[in-house]
Order: C-alpha cells, then sequence, then structure tokens
C-alpha cells in the first residue's frame, strides 16, 4: 500500500518543495493543504499522486474541515505542519487580532489538524512539526518576532506533550526548529538577508527526516540551522 503524506502549508516556500520532492517518490501520495488550490493545482498538475485541497487554518470550524479532508484517505503515514504565519511588528504596536491569528495559525490550528489527523495515524506513523530557531530555547531572538517566535515555542512543546500522551501508540512525533531558508517568510522577516540554505534544500533534509528518523528519534525538538539568523 502506498505512503500517504499530509502537507499543510504547501502552496510556496518550504512546503511547495516538500511536495515536489513526495510526489517524485514511488509509491507515495500526497495530499497538499493551503489556501491556495487553485495555485497548487497549477504548480503540482504534473502529477497524478497529489491532491490539492483548499484548507484555512484560520478558517470556520478547523477541526470539522480537516475531519472532512481525511476522511478521503484510510490512513496517514507521515504529516508535516508546515504552514506558518509571519507577524514582524514592534511590541507595542501588536494587535489582539496580530496575536490571535498568528497563535490560530501556528498553535490552534495543529491542535485542530492533529485531532482529526490521529484517529487515521497508527504505528511507524509520524507527525513532524515546522518550528524555528526563533522558538528554540537559548537561541538568539530578534526584536519584533515576540508573537510568531512565542507561537514556535508553543508548537515545539506540543510536540513534547503529543509524543508523551502517544507513546504507547507506536506513533512519532518531532520538532524540526528551522534556521534561515530562502523564502518570502524570510524576506519579510529580515529584508534583504541572504540564506545559506534554499527552500529546497531545507525540503531535502525534511522530507529525509520524516521519511526515516522516527526509526531513531521521538519526541525531540531539532535545530536545522546553519546561520543567525
Ligand atoms: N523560511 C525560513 O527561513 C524559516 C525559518 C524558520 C521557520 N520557518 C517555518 O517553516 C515553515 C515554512 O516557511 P516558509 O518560509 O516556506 O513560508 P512561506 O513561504 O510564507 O509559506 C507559508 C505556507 O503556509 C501556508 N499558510 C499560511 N497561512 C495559512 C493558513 N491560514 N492556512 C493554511 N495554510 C497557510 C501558505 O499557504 P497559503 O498562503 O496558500 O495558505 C504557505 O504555503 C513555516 O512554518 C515557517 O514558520 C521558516
Amino acid at each position: 500500500m502506498s505512503k500517504q503524506v499530509v502537507i499543510i502549508g504547501a502552496s510556496r516556500g518550504i512546503g511547495e518543495e516538500l511536495v515536489h520532492q513526495f510526489a517524485k517518490q514511488e509509491d507515495c501520495q500526497v495530499l497538499a493543504l493551503s489556501r491556495n488550490s487553485k495555485q497548487m493545482s497549477e504548480v503540482f498538475s504534473e502529477y497524478p499522486s497529489v491532491t490539492c485541497v483548499t484548507f484555512d487554518l484560520d478558517g470556520d470550524k478547523v477541526r470539522e474541515t480537516a475531519e472532512r479532508i481525511f476522511a478521503g484517505v484510510d490512513k496517514i503515514d507521515i504529516i508535516i505542519n508546515n504552514a506558518g504565519k509571519l507577524v514582524n511588528k514592534p511590541f507595542l504596536s501588536l494587535t489582539a487580532e496580530d496575536i490571535r491569528s498568528c497563535y490560530q495559525v501556528n498553535v490552534m490550528g495543529v491542535f485542530s489538524v492533529m485531532q482529526a489527523a490521529l484517529p487515521k495515524m497508527s504505528a511507524g506513523a509520524h507527525s513532524v512539526m515546522i518550528s524555528s530557531m526563533g522558538g528554540f530555547q537559548g537561541s538568539v531572538k530578534f526584536a519584533g518576532l515576540s508573537a510568531y517566535s512565542t507561537s514556535k515555542a508553543a508548537l515545539a512543546s506540543l510536540t513534547e506533550l503529543l509524543a508523551e500522551e502517544y507513546k504507547e501508540s507506536g506513533i512519532a512525533f518531532n520538532c524540526l526548529a528551522l534556521g534561515a531558508a530562502q523564502t518570502e517568510m524570510l524576506e519579510e522577516a529580515f529584508p534583504g538577508y541572504q540564506a545559506p540554505v534554499s527552500a529546497s534544500q531545507m525540503a531535502t533534509f525534511i522530507a529525509d527526516f520524516s521519511s526515516s528518523a522516527h526509526q531513531w528519534i521521538k519526541g525531540k525538538i531539532i535545530p536545522v540551522s546553519l546561520s543567525t539568523p
């Protein structure tokens, strides 16, 4: 039976590259989710193994929507919570809406997705959270990123909590705290900065990690960074 991979935040940047990489593997079906399914359907039109579905982590009834989407697959072998919302503003300028939407996409939405996904996952499955070095304890911190980086820290913590709660299930939960990779989000966070890693290179690491590391690593938060930021 082919491997079922779910990638959330698949329309651009690292998520788009992840879809390309999994779609080229034999025996791999990919469910690609983001708000922009029209763009995804165009970009991934060459792959019969990729299904693109509109999904908004900041929409209505996120858990129910995810349950409806996952009802279309028998099982989930790999789920990569890659979607992310950046808010880059001085602390006193942050509005309640900035903070809410950042936490909704980066944290609350992931709770809902995992509540919908876990009934489809069993021993040998792997959940990978995509966090940031900004949310990694002891790392260099940057002004303007308080909402974003604390939300990414929550995602790391959620990984450890899920690993504990599901320790008897054989499902692995890991979290990658990414350093800079060249994407639109990086340009928004650090205008003009040139990352030492492309989105495609970062996706290669994440795809390999998601496919095999769960045999050796469970419940861990792993920094994946060549640079600061
Ligand atoms: N690039 C870096 O240097 C870096 C460093 C550390 C961590 N990260 C993390 O790595 C992940 C990927 O980053 P990236 O740089 O590739 O970002 P990106 O280019 O901004 O892409 C973000 C993806 O998230 C999706 N997304 C955003 N809001 C969404 C929502 N409400 N519902 C569903 N999907 C949503 C976007 O799709 P739509 O707009 O189509 O919905 C897009 O596919 C993020 O979690 C980010 O925080 C990146």
